[in-house]
């Protein structure tokens, strides 16, 4: 049975004055036991973050939204992965905006992946396409290509001890209100889980949780929990709101209780 998840990603957004106000308020209203639930602030809030959490709902974890491939060294104003533990549990690897903005390869998320699980950060590794690839029918084959230059050089067995999730995030489904159709983001996470299979991970692969993410609400998150092949979402823009958030993670917390019930 696979754990279901629900992953808020704040991107750019709060300060250190109300990071934790926040977090407080949100993790008062996604009392759900059998959810994931994790938290991804700025850097600069994740200390705020994790102390109102540690005060108001100790389950709710808290995550990164970066890491640097180095250890350590002259990279000014990078965050290496030993700076982040006993900040943060968990820790976003290869989001799409990375990509765009700061021009990360695959190869370069892998090295990221390494470093996350050395210092015992969960990664969650995002993937997807952009808009002209899934109309021209090349999502599938940009995902597993995505997923070979990242993982090639990484044991399936250390990533899987380290909890790795994928979340698959088409690129144009992300902050534009336009979220994927249900089955065909189930369709993917098939797809991911296959090409996992090639790349070594064999009966594994079917184990490894995949979220979706981009524009998830309220109001759509019923249509990917519906899918068994979903295991949660990783949400920007509505993990901000409470209200959202309490709705989502509610949800997420019927598909949660039903696997257990299957189980
Ligand atoms: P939105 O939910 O705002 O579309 O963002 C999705 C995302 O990028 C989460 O990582």
């Amino acid at each position: 049975m696979r754990e279901v998840i629900i992953a808020a990603n704040w991107k750019m957004h709060t300060t250190p004055g109300d990071a934790g106000d926040l977090a407080r308020t949100i993790a008062g209203r996604i009392r759900e036991a059998g959810v994931t639930r994790v938290i991804c602030p700025p850097f600069v809030c994740l200390d705020a973050v994790r102390a109102a959490l540690a005060e108001a709902d100790p389950e709710v974890a808290v995550g990164a939204q970066n890491v640097h491939h180095e250890l350590a060294g002259a990279y000014t104003g990078e965050v290496a992965a030993p700076m982040l533990v006993g900040l943060a549990g968990w820790v976003i690897v290869g989001h799409s905006e990375r990509r765009r903005d700061a021009g990360e390869t695959d190869a370069l998320i892998g090295r990221k992946l390494g470093r996350a699980v050395e210092a015992g950060l969960r990664p969650i590794l995002c993937v997807g396409e952009q808009l002209a690839e899934r109309e021209t029918g090349r999502a599938e084959a940009v995902v597993d290509t995505q997923l070979a230059g990242a993982l090639t050089d990484h044991d399936p067995a250390a990533l899987q001890a380290a909890g790795f999730v994928i979340a698959y995030e088409p690129v144009w489904a992300i902050g534009t209100g336009r979220n994927a159709v249900g089955s065909d983001a189930a369709a993917m996470a098939e797809a991911i889980r296959a090409s996992l299979g090639r790349l070594g991970w064999g009966s594994a692969a079917v184990d490894v949780p995949v979220l979706y993410g981009g524009s998830v609400t309220s109001a759509n998150i019923g249509e990917f929990l519906a899918e068994p092949s979903i295991d949660g979402a990783l949400v920007g823009g509505a993990s901000l709101k409470p209200d959202e958030m309490a709705a989502i993670v509610a949800r997420a917390a019927l598909t949660a209780r039903a696997r257990a019930a299957a189980a």
